[in-house]
């Protein structure tokens, strides 16, 4: 798909899965930017939070990993974008998943976010003070019950082995500010140009509906970081020495 109308020519239509959230509202917003018809899936007690979209927006309220939810939001959708979560430890993440694949029409770019401690196989490599991090992390998590980390890897694991046209975006960590345009990626965790692990989030966000319409992005699960980021900035340097 390279074009922002579908094969009809009539506009893109994608659902939100996870619209009120900061990723979710950013994705709506890049979306609608994009003169796309948008869907946007949340839970109730959340809808209030999407009021500033108005009318422009069609919001079906309910959990994301509630299949009749998912199957009406995704009715006629050219994309699904998902915000994976690793909420609670009943598999909302999974669950929430395995909707989005079973039920989005036939086709449909699917496209996720999670985080870079989602490893694609084993040629990630992660520094010692990550991987101490995630583990103290997924630890304290399980233990207040808030959170289940490895339900997001196991969500990953089904999509990696699905044979939707998926793609998953590991994202780093996260700040707000105004957007450096498009995340620069890599297939690899531990290649230098992430060296600096930052992306503001409305460029996360970017990266998500712009891989709509990159084929070339399909069953891949980039690793992003921020084009201003001193990694990508050295990374750019190099490869303009290169020439
Ligand atoms: N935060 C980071 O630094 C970071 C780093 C790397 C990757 N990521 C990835 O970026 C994505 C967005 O993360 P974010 O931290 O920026 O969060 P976010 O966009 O604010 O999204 C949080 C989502 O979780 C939902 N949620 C909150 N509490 C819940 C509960 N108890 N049960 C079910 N759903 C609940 C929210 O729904 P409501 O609106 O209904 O509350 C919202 O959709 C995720 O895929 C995450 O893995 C984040």
């Amino acid at each position: 798909m390279d074009t922002e109308r579908g094969e009809s020519g009539r506009r893109l239509r994608v659902c939100v899965v996870g619209a009120s959230g900061k990723l979710g509202r950013y994705m709506v917003q890049h979306a609608l930017d994009r003169d796309y018809e948008v869907v946007g899936v949340c839970r109730a007690k959340s809808v209030g939070k999407l009021a500033g979209f108005g009318d422009r927006i069609t919001v079906v309220p309910g959990p994301t990993d509630d299949r009749e939810v998912i199957a009406r939001a995704v009715a006629g959708c050219d994309a699904v974008l998902t915000v994976l979560v690793p909420w609670g430890v009943r598999g909302y993440s999974s669950g929430t998943a395995q909707a989005v694949l079973d039920l989005a029409p036939k086709g449909a770019r699917l496209v996720f976010s999670c985080g870079w401690h989602v490893a694609r196989d084993g040629r990630d490599v992660y520094s010692r003070r990550f991987l101490a991090t995630v583990r103290i992390m997924t630890v304290l998590a399980r233990l207040v019950r808030a959170v289940d980390v490895d339900d997001q890897v196991e969500a990953c694991r089904r999509i990696f082995h699905s044979e939707t046209r998926w793609t998953v975006v590991r994202g780093s960590d996260l700040e707000e500010g105004e957007s450096q345009g498009l995340p620069v990626w890599s297939r690899y965790v531990g290649d230098p140009v992430l060296a600096s692990n930052l992306t503001r989030r409305t460029d996360f966000a970017l990266f998500m509906v712009e891989a709509v319409t990159d084929d070339g992005l399909v069953h891949e699960a980039p690793a992003i970081v921020g084009r201003g980021t001193p990694s990508a900035l050295a990374h750019a340097r190099r490869r303009g020495g290169a020439r």
